[in-house]
């Protein structure tokens, strides 16, 4: 794993883009996974962009959600699916035979974990993930305490995961349980990188990268990815040793 600090959340944006964009350009069937959240929107827009800009192939590479909040309808500002739609889908006019996303509504979960599975075997396996941290050190919604060998699985959310998560949404939400992908499928993933911004991910971000790998702790997994990196802008890596 590599810890890279950048001068902005800008600066860190266009880097995270211009990885998405060498992704694609090198396989242009390429799956790419991403969260939603605060972290990954600029990088949203830069690669949209760039992408635009540079007239990159983008018809054949396949998107895969990482998570969704159970029982939150698709179409409502504050659910993943919104965020994908907006920031990726439509300004890219990307069809919805080139990504998959859990169905949070679904009567059968475990039957959309086991789908999500088979789909990112079948492609092979993913070759880019983009990821947040959240304030127990989550990543997805795996949260403190989950097994790093989970694939696809449905979570009881953590009292910080449900209290944070309101952020997202424009009225107060029950937010109980989520859906996502594990950390089997992290670890085996080509290339990861773990993004964040701003001083309240500071303590967060040395946690993750300098106190021992623990389940207790998420996103310590990230010091056991060997071609893993955390982005941050200067702010959220102001309380590394060394910078
Ligand atoms: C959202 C997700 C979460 C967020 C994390 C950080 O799809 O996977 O794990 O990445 O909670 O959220 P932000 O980026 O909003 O601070």
């Amino acid at each position: 794993m590599t810890v890279r600090v950048y001068a902005s959340e800008q600066e860190l944006a266009n880097e995270v883009a211009k990885e998405i964009i060498s992704v694609i350009k090198e396989k242009p069937t390429a799956v790419i996974c991403m969260a939603s959240g605060n972290s990954p929107k600029l990088c949203c827009e830069s690669f949209v962009k760039m992408a635009l800009l540079e007239g990159i192939d983008t018809t054949r590479f396949f998107y895969v959600g990482l998570d969704e909040w159970i029982g939150i309808p698709p179409a409502m500002r504050g659910s993943c699916h919104y965020d994908f739609q907006e920031r990726i889908f439509n300004p890219l006019n990307i069809p919805s035979s080139q990504y998959h996303l859990f169905d949070a509504l679904a009567t059968n979960l475990q039957d959309e974990c086991d789908k999500m599975d088979k789909i990112i075997a079948e492609k092979g396996g993913i070759d880019l993930m983009i990821v947040g941290i959240g304030m127990n050190g989550h990543i997805g919604f795996n949260e403190p305490g989950t097994k790093f060998e989970l694939k696809s699985h449905i979570v009881p959310l953590d009292p910080i995961t449900a209290s944070v998560g309101q952020k997202y949404f424009d009225q107060q939400m029950t937010l109980e349980k989520g859906i996502t992908i594990g950390f089997e499928h992290l670890l085996n993933t080509k290339r990861v990188l773990l993004l964040a911004n701003g001083r309240s991910k500071a303590e967060v971000i040395k946690k993750a990268i300098e106190e021992p790998v623990t389940s207790d702790f998420p996103a310590s997994v990230m010091q056991l990815h060997k071609n893993g990196s955390i982005m941050v802008d200067s702010a959220a890596g102001s309380l590394l040793l060394e910078k």
